[in-house]
């Protein structure tokens, strides 16, 4: 009996042991895999602020403070079209922000000689306003109209 006592603790511990191994082994292997998954998500994580909305408070205040305002009435026309008759036109149709950087041609007033004065502004005063600037003047655009 004590024979077979010794025999089955042996047993035991043998079994343990290779099965901690192998444990030891599989979480091993696991980790190294979190660690690649999370290596290949973070550029995505990066490139998100980005496409980020951006924050119409912010944005009024650099509507003014860019000289935004003396061309643009919030629901009137002056030189350009009023900020909602804008805001409903890039409502449906359009990329302000894209508009602002110079890639995209006008679309609320296509006339040459108002498409002009509107570029001296875009080669301008928004060369040096930020792409999260941009953004943020957008978000107030649109949350006019
Ligand atoms: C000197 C006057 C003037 C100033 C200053 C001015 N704009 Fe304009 N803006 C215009 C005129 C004129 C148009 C109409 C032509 C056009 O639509 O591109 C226009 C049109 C626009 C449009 C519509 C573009 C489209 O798709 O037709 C946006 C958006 C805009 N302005 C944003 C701005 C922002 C932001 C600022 C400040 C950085 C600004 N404007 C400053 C005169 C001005």
């Amino acid at each position: 009996m004590k024979k077979l006592m010794t025999l089955l603790v042996l047993v035991l511990v043998t079994v343990v042991f290779v099965s901690s191994c192998g444990d030891d082994k599989a979480s091993a292997k696991t980790t190294t895999t979190t660690t690649t998954t999370t290596k290949a998500e973070e550029p995505k994580k990066e490139a998100a602020p980005t496409t980020t909305a951006g924050d119409p408070a912010k944005g009024k205040e650099l509507f003014a403070g860019k000289t935004c305002s003396s061309c643009h009435a919030p629901d009137k026309k002056v030189v350009g079209p009023s900020i909602q008759d804008i805001a409903k036109k890039y409502a449906s149709a359009g990329d302000m922000v894209k508009f602002l950087e110079g890639k995209a041609d006008a679309i609320v007033d296509t006339d040459p000689g108002q498409v002009a004065v509107m570029k001296g502004n875009i080669d301008g005063i928004l060369k040096d306003v930020t792409a999260a600037e941009k953004a943020d003047i957008a978000a107030y655009m649109m949350s006019l109209k």
